[in-house]
C-alpha cells in the first residue's frame, strides 16, 4: 500500500538503476531535489507523496487521492475479482490504483472509502484508533431485546479466538436496528445477529467516524474528497 517511507538512495536506485557510487556522486553534485529543494543526504526518509527529481527526471510525484463511494449491492470490496464486479470497476480507470479502507460484504451497501494514501487507510482500519462505523440493519425476525446487552458485552468468535469490542445496538423498530462498531471483523454484524438466529436482510453503512454518506449521493456514485474532507473521518463528534 506504500504507506511506509523509504530511504532516498533506495528510491533512486529502484527508479534509475544507479548503483551506490553513482547515487553518492549525483547527491554530491547537488542533482537531487526533494520537494523542490536540493538534497544531499542519502538516508533522507521519503514519504509516499514527496516529490523527488534526479537530474531533471521526476522519479516520484504522486498526489494523494480520496474517494467516497456509495457501494451498491453485489459489488465486491476488492480491486480484482474473477467472477464479480468490484467497487473499483465502478470508478473511472484513473482510480484503478486505489485500495479500500475498510471493506463491506458483497451484499452490503453504503459508505466505502478508497485511496492511494496508505497512511490514511491504515489510520482508518487500525484497531487501536477505534473509529465508529455506523450501520443500519434490517433483520428477518423481530429483534430480541437481549441483543442490546450481548452486543455491548462483546461476543466470543472462536475462529479468530477474540471477544468482539463493545458495540452499540439501538433498536429502531421491530425489524430494524442501528449498530455502531469500532472494529470490522469478518461478517461481524451478520455473525452477531446469527447468535440470535436472526438473519440479516440488509446492511447499510452510512457513517465512519466524522464522515457521513452525503444524502444526495446515489447508489453506485462516488465523490472525490479533498485532503481536508478526508481528514474529517478522524473527527469524533
Ligand atoms: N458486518 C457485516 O456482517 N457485514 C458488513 O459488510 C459489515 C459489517
Amino acid at each position: 500500500m506504500g504507506s511506509h517511507s523509504s530511504r532516498l538512495d533506495k528510491l533512486i536506485s529502484q527508479h534509475t538503476g544507479m548503483n551506490k557510487r553513482e547515487i553518492k556522486l549525483t547527491l554530491a553534485r547537488q542533482q537531487v531535489w526533494v520537494d523542490d529543494t536540493i538534497c544531499t543526504e542519502a538516508d533522507r526518509l521519503i514519504g509516499q507523496f514527496t516529490k523527488v527529481v534526479v537530474e531533471d527526471q521526476i522519479i516520484q510525484d504522486a498526489k494523494p487521492v480520496y474517494v467516497l463511494l456509495n457501494k451498491p449491492k453485489g459489488a465486491v470490496s476488492a480491486t480484482k475479482d474473477p467472477n464479480h464486479q468490484t467497487v473499483v470497476d465502478l470508478l473511472p480507470s484513473c482510480f484503478s490504483n486505489l485500495h479500500i479502507a475498510g471493506r463491506l460484504d458483497r451484499q452490503s451497501t453504503g459508505l466505502l472509502l478508497l485511496t492511494n494514501d496508505g497512511e490514511w487507510s491504515r489510520r482508518i482500519t487500525c484497531p487501536t484508533k477505534k473509529l465508529d462505523k455506523y450501520y443500519r440493519v434490517t433483520l428477518q425476525n423481530a429483534i430480541d431485546d437481549d441483543c442490546i446487552e450481548a452486543f455491548a458485552q462483546g461476543m466470543y468468535f472462536a475462529y479468530e479466538d477474540i471477544i468482539t469490542a463493545p458495540a452499540l445496538l439501538d433498536i429502531v423498530d421491530e425489524y430494524m436496528a442501528e449498530v455502531v462498531l469500532t472494529e470490522g471483523k469478518y461478517h461481524q454484524i451478520k455473525r452477531m445477529f446469527g447468535r440470535f438466529r436472526n438473519p440479516v436482510l440488509s446492511l447499510h453503512r452510512w457513517r465512519i467516524g466524522g464522515l457521513a454518506l452525503p444524502k444526495s449521493l446515489s447508489i453506485g456514485s462516488y465523490r472525490v474528497l479533498s485532503k481536508t474532507q478526508a481528514e474529517a473521518v478522524f473527527e469524533t463528534k
